[in-house]
Parts: C-alpha cells; structure tokens; sequence
C-alpha cells in the first residue's frame, strides 16, 4: 500500500468517500462546532466517474489527495453539485480547473446560485426534479429538497445501492476518523445531531415530515444515508428518521431553559430564584449563564424543551448585549410552541425586562409575565420570581402544543 497523506474510505464497493476532516474549526457562521466537522465529498466509480460535491476550499488538497488514492482526478467524468453553499462548494472552481469534468450539474436554483456565488460563466447543468443519469452499472438519480435548507439544495440517489446522498440532512458537525454512524458512541450521535438539527434545521421544520414522507412514497427505502458533515449511516436507519420527525414536531415538555447575563449578579439571583422554584415544582430545569454558555447550545438544550425564561439586566436603556445577540439568534431559529417569561434587574431606568418580553412576543413565545427589580432582589422581588414560577408551571400544563 502505498504510503499518503490522506486516502478515501470505500462506503460501497463503487462508492469512496473522498472528504475532510476539520479538527480545528470552533465557530461554524456562529454555531460553536465544539467537535469540529467533516466536509463529505464522495466519489462514485463506474463506467462514469463522478465526484458528489466537494470540499470548503482550503481543504481542496486532502480530497484531492483522497480521490488520488482511488483514481487520477483528472478521470473523473462528472461533478454534481448538491449544495451551494461554500463549505461544500468553495472548491468547486479549483476541481473543474484540475478535472476539467464533461458535465457539472446541479439543481436550477444551485446553478444561479454558483453563478451568483462565484461570477462565473462556466456552464453547469440544471437537473430536473427526479431526473436521472446513467452511469453504467449504476443509475444516479436527484431530487429537489428547496429549503431544506437553501433553496439549492438537492438529494442524490443511487438506486442499486440504496444509497442517499443527503447533502447537510441528516449531518452533524463531528470531526472523527470513524466514517461510520455505527463506530461513534450513540451520545455522542444523539448530541451532536441534535445541536446540527436545532441550529441549521429548525426553521424548516414543518417541511421536514413532508420530506420524509416523498421519500417512503418514492420507495427511496435507503440503506445507506451519506450526509455532507459527519458519519454516514448505515443498517437500521430508523432511529435517524425518528429523530427528524420527533423534533421536527416540536412538540413541548416540562423541561424549562433560562438564559440570562448579569452586571454585578442581581439577574443571576433572579434567575436562582426561578430555577429553585420551577425544580420544586417538578420541572427539569436548565440554567445557562450567557457569560459562559454558547447561543447554539442554548438553542439545542430548547429543541425538547417547554418554556423559554430570558433574564437581563437594564445597559445604558438598552437588554445586556449578550441577551440581544441570543434573541437575534434564536428568532431566526424559529422554535415554536413555547410559554416563557422576561426578567432582570435594573438600577434607574430599567427598559431591558420590557424589551426581552417584545423579543419573546415577536418570536411567537407565549409569555406569561415578568419580573422586574432595582438592584439587589429583596424578599418581595423573590416572591414575585415563585409566583411567575407557577404561573409559568401552569402555562406549561395548559400548553396546547404539548403531547
Ligand atoms: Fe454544510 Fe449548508 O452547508
């Protein structure tokens, strides 16, 4: 065997993957990638060679080098484009400058959006929904998945491997030498596909079942599902789907998260305050600290949770800037179905408590009330915490969004 930098992973006896590992990356456009990710990029070998996406561009060289361990680049035939987006993209220039592919296809939104990407006049083929391309042996198919989760987006099927190259769907940001979902540990799956589902998905929630449900109805019964990050999944892939549809449904729990940030801790006693009396009243809580805890993991601890407390307090007449950076983040996001409350501490004009509770309202929470108080929380400003506590526990209760 001769001795490489990088080498490609066989998936099936036609299919390698031919992708990168990046151990280092931190910050993903703000989601906090504490475990780093993979760019999938996969090469199909049959009478037609085809490279099914590629990689962010400063790892060009290690898929080059991957597919190098397989084939010479230069035979590739055809290059499909699943995703514009430029960790899957952004070495699309460089690999059709090497390979110098027949065909670049892709769907007829992610051609106008590689042409608007990359002010390029290199012709790339749209594909039509369903269409399908002979390949030899092997029949490779696409299927337009708009929003899920750019309008480019698209799956690419091999039939007669029951193989779905999913794009990001069903990824997870997880840089790891094992190839395979099965060779992880399932906490970490569990983990990390719930944070990749909560910060990249969650949006385009109620579009998912329906997805799902083309997919059984086009006998796309997959036994292999090849995402762009993380593990490829094989054998029982009805846990993968379960996941989906159960957070898709975002249906409530009891389970409370309060987020806040605090001056000189009269927030943060606020916050103990509420957290001490929803954990009396039975309700698994989360206490996050913007101080401390990233705005992508509180957004993961909401996606199985009930209520949403948001704590501030009062800069300059204006929420703590943290708490505006989370709100910004988390309206995007687009959780539904939760009741939550508003609360902080103040020292003269006090506007934060009153500007949290319009983020919430403008995000569809249904709030149930506030707590507002001037410096340190006296015994009165505690009472008041216990008393939103059960007005939220009962809100819980009555939440008509909950199972
Ligand atoms: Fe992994 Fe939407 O890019």
């Amino acid at each position: 065997m001769q001795d490489r930098e990088f080498t490609a992973v066989p998936i099936t006896p036609h299919v390698w993957w031919v992708g990168a590992i990046d151990w280092n990356i931190r910050d993903f456009h703000g989601y906090a990638t504490s475990r780093g990710t993979t760019y999938n990029a996969y090469l199909i070998v049959d009478e037609k060679i085809v490279l099914v996406d590629t990689v962010k561009r400063p790892f060009f060289h290690e898929m080059i080098e991957r597919i190098r361990s397989v084939v010479d680049p230069e035979k590739i035939d055809l290059i499909v484009s699943n995703h514009a987006e430029m960790d899957h993209s952004g070495s699309l220039p460089e690999a059709i400058d090497l390979i110098r592919p027949e065909r670049v296809y892709a769907s007829a939104m992610g051609v106008n959006a590689l042409r608007d990407h990359f002010r390029w006049d290199t012709p790339v083929t749209a594909v039509k929904d369903q269409e399908k391309l002979e390949l030899g042996a092997l029949t490779l198919q696409f299927f337009e998945t708009r929003m899920l989760h750019w309008p480019d987006s698209m799956f690419s099927w091999i039939e007669q491997e029951r193989l779905l190259f999913s794009q990001d769907a069903f990824g997870m940001h997880l840089a790891s030498v094992e190839r395979f979902a099965d060779e992880l540990p399932a906490a970490v799956l569990e983990e990390e596909s719930a944070k990749y589902y909560a910060n990249i998905l969650l949006p385009y929630a109620p579009l998912i079942p329906k997805l799902i449900e083309r997919c059984q109805k086009l006998q796309l019964n997959a036994e292999l599902i090849a995402p762009d990050h993380g593990p490829v999944f094989r054998r029982d892939l009805g846990p993968v789907l379960e996941r989906y549809l159960r957070w898709s449904a975002q249906a409530p729990t009891d389970k409370v998260v309060i987020v806040y940030d605090t001056m000189w801790e009269s927030t943060h006693r606020l916050a103990r305050a509420l957290e001490d009396r929803l954990r009396r009243l039975g309700h698994p809580v989360r206490l996050l600290s913007l101080h401390e805890a990233h705005r992508s993991d509180v957004i993961t601890e909401l996606l199985d949770a009930g209520a949403l407390l948001v704590g501030s307090p009062t800069l300059n007449n204006q929420m703590f800037p943290t708490l505006a950076d989370f709100l910004t983040y988390a309206a995007g996001l687009k959780r539904q179905h939760l009741v939550g409350a508003a609360f902080g501490s103040y020292g003269w004009s006090g506007e934060s408590v009153k500007k949290v509770e319009d983020a919430l309202v403008a995000m569809g929470v249904k709030v149930v009330g506030s707590v507002k108080c001037r410096y340190r929380p006296d015994a009165a400003a505690l009472e008041a915490c216990g008393a939103l506590a059960e007005k939220l526990a009962a809100a819980l209760r009555q939440n008509p969004g909950k199972e």
